[in-house]
């Protein structure tokens, strides 16, 4: 929703799920998401006063705590109680690690903060990453997580190589429900090695994916994925992508290369529109399929599987809210942290005798990644990251 360090003095307007509402830190540090209208004659509260607590409304001063309590109504007879009948609409807010959340459904359902294990992991650092508006529906935004095939063809075939050469060698792909929601399973040889990527998709609107930057050429194991991002949904026809970025400590990031690992190439709609038709990116793709996606229109193929499970889960999720039930991956404590799968395995494998045992050997290595074979079994000589064990089932 926010991060921690844009909480300054002034509060923030923000809009999410069609809500428009302000956000600010008062003076003791704690975090208010309100609605802006003011309850007194209706300000806006985006031209407040963060105080000391809570934050004051411009026009005549009415006082709102973080939860939204009326503290003071100084324009008010020292004995009106206007300020104990009335209160100003507030979400809870979660703020860890720079990143503040807002928890908007029915109070007496609300989760636990899905702690990932991918959110301390040993040897990297977590960090406040990307957040960058995409003009279309969050759905098309969450269909492309789990849509590996496009790494191939859009970022290297079409755009030439936004991530590395190795994206655009033709993987076997496979999709997996896993304990947290699904993921994909991309499976390339490179030379002498197998390089196995995983992306998490956790409903409804998490994703985590590996280093762009990866080229295959040494062995690993599990090597852990480099952004966790949700899709907010602004309106129905915005997204707001945001998250974290998971830095190995090994790697060196200077300002610059901080900012490009945030927002790589043609994310959002800042190039001159030849270049981006030239070398179209994420955002081309998906706001060009419309501000909402017309399902009733696609003609899905077998590359498209992912796609298929991803809204399945989501359409499940939705029918168990409405027949009053909690939707798949929704815990009310959460003492242990989520294992998740994104990540990036090279192993040395000598190819196949055929094509056909060569697919299905790709094939077997992807399913063994998933299922933590090579963590428990690593190659002579490969080191397994202690984080791994987490991850793997
Ligand atoms: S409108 Fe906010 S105090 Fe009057
Ligand atoms: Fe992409």
């Amino acid at each position: 929703m926010a991060f921690s360090e844009e909480l300054k003095d002034v509060p923030i307007a923000i809009r999410i799920l069609g809500e428009d509402l302000v956000v600010f830190r008062d003076g003791t540090g704690r975090v208010g998401l309100l609605q802006p209208h003011c309850a007194h004659r209706g300000s806006s509260l985006e031209f407040g006063l963060v105080s000391e607590r809570g934050i004051r409304c411009c026009y005549h001063g009415w006082l709102f705590d973080v939860d939204g309590k009326i503290l003071e109504t100084p324009g008010e007879p020292a004995h009106s109680t206007l300020k104990n009948r009335l209160c100003q609409g507030a979400y809870p807010t979660h703020e860890y690690q720079g990143v503040v959340f807002a928890y908007m459904g029915p109070p007496d359902k609300k989760p636990a903060f899905p702690q990932l294990d991918t959110f301390n992991l040993p040897g990297y650092r977590c960090l406040p990453g990307r957040r960058h508006l995409i003009s279309c529906n969050w759905l098309q935004v969450k269909d492309n997580s789990m849509d590996p095939v496009h790494s191939q063809f859009l970022h290297t075939i079409v755009s030439g190589a936004q991530f590395t050469e190795e994206f655009a060698i033709l993987p076997e792909i496979e999709w997996h429900e896993t304990s947290c929601g699904m993921a994909y399973v991309s499976t390339r040889r490179v030379g002498d090695m197998v390089w196995v990527r995983t992306s998490d998709f956790i409903p409804p609107n998490i994703h985590q994916f590996p280093p762009t930057w990866e080229h295959a050429q040494e062995e690993k194991i599990f090597s852990r994925p480099y952004m966790t991002i949700w899709a907010v949904p602004v309106d129905d026809t915005a997204t707001i992508n945001t998250g974290y970025l998971h830095i190995p400590d090994t790697m060196e990031v200077s300002p610059e290369r901080l900012v490009k690992l945030k927002l790589s190439i043609g994310q959002i709609a800042d190039r001159p529109y030849e270049e981006r038709q030239r070398r179209p990116g994420d955002y081309d793709a998906q706001v060009s399929q419309r501000p909402i996606a017309i399902h009733a229109l696609e003609h899905l193929g077998q590359s498209d599987r992912g796609v298929i499970m991803l809204r399945k889960l989501i359409r499940d999720g939705i029918r168990a809210v409405q027949a009053g039930r909690d939707p798949q991956g929704v815990a009310f404590s959460g003492s242990r942290p989520i294992s998740t799968f994104a990540q990036d395995t090279v192993l040395r494998v000598p190819p196949a005798a055929t094509p056909e045992a060569e697919k299905q050997l790709l094939i077997d290595i992807g399913r063994r990644v998933l299922d933590g074979y090579y963590v428990k079994n690593p190659p002579p000589g490969v080191v397994v990251p202690s984080y791994a064990l987490v991850g793997a089932s």
